[in-house]
């Protein structure tokens, strides 16, 4: 049987990352599941190195990993291919998209793959913060193939964005779940499920939620159909960061909301009438209601 503290990893594999889920946090997951064994299978949303470490770990289990970004996709086959070649991890590539459950619309995974199988567990550490609630969407994916006793784990707890995930689901599904937190590494929150449930889409405690994130989304969007591409080139020189930094993480904001291009110049356009201050202006303030939307929490 796996042994948490035999296990040695190439450096590639160490989940003590800003992107990872953490060593300590995964050590946690590993002994959780353990005790419910056997294991079958295990879904994870949001790949990495955290995949083939659980598909090292429990080698009788298949693991599915389902990836959003495409750079991050290639580097998850890449890291399989090197370090993996047994056949019970699959990588599915699934792109951020507009879903909708219960009438409210998330940038989430594409849906569309039915789960033939039981689910034993399910690991929420994607979509990325930039979606705001995409991860609460995961669930809903899901819920109808995780088992009884079956757990679901989600990232990033710390943020008070997953604690507003957490909330709503335990109003869309009343008595499901028993809750745990653990604080170690971002802090997870560890649901259990205890019965089955018929959604309750319309509970006013997440309604409340979902008109809020819909008029975010709809600020983003707008806001970064403003932020040009001369105005980030300016804003890395004067902060001394790396403009290619900046521009990757702009470009990947712009894909996710559907920001062209296109949609950048008629903005411009719109804007052009006004004076280099007052554009520059709302270029900053544009750049900052991103950065307070997605980084102060
Ligand atoms: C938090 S990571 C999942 C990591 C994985 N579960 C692990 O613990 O190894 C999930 C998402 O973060 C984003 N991501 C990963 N590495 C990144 C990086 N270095 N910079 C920006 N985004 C990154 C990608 O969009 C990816 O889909």
């Amino acid at each position: 049987m796996y042994k948490i503290s035999d296990f040695k990893t190439p450096d590639r594999l160490n989940l003590d990352t800003d992107w990872s889920i953490g060593e300590t946090a995964f050590e946690r997951i590993a002994t959780m599941l353990l005790q419910m064994s056997p294991v079958e299978k295990i879904l994870e949303f949001g790949s990495g190195p955290s995949s083939i470490r659980l598909a090292m770990a429990f080698s009788e289990a298949q693991v599915v990993s389902v990836e959003g970004d495409w750079r991050n996709f290639a580097e998850t086959m890449n890291l399989m291919q090197t370090f993996w070649d047994k056949r019970n991890l699959s990588i599915k590539y699934r792109p951020i998209t507009l879903e909708s459950y219960g009438d409210a619309e998330f940038l989430t995974y594409e849906d569309g793959v039915s789960w033939e199988e039981e689910i034993d567990c399910v690991i929420i550490d994607g979509p990325p913060v930039y979606t705001l609630r995409g991860r609460e969407a995961c669930l809903y994916q899901v819920y109808d193939q995780i088992k009884i006793g079956g757990l679901v784990i989600l990232d990033d707890f710390r943020r008070s964005y997953e604690k507003q995930i957490v909330e709503n689901w335990l109003s869309v599904y009343p008595g499901s779940f028993t809750v745990e937190m653990i604080r170690e590494d971002h802090h997870l929150s560890v649901l259990r499920k205890i019965k089955s449930v018929t959604p309750c889409w319309d509970a006013p405690y997440r309604l409340s939620d979902v008109q809020s994130v819909s008029k975010m989304l709809a600020r983003i969007t707008k806001a970064l159909s403003h932020v040009d591409n001369v105005y980030l080139s300016v804003l890395a020189k004067a902060n001394n960061c790396y403009e290619t930094d900046l521009m990757d993480l702009f470009n990947t904001l712009r894909n996710i909301y559907g920001v062209t291009p296109e949609h950048i110049q008629e903005f411009a356009g719109r804007n052009s009438t006004l004076p280099p201050d007052a554009q520059k202006r709302k270029q900053n303030a544009c750049y900052m209601t991103i950065f307070n939307t997605f980084f102060r929490h």
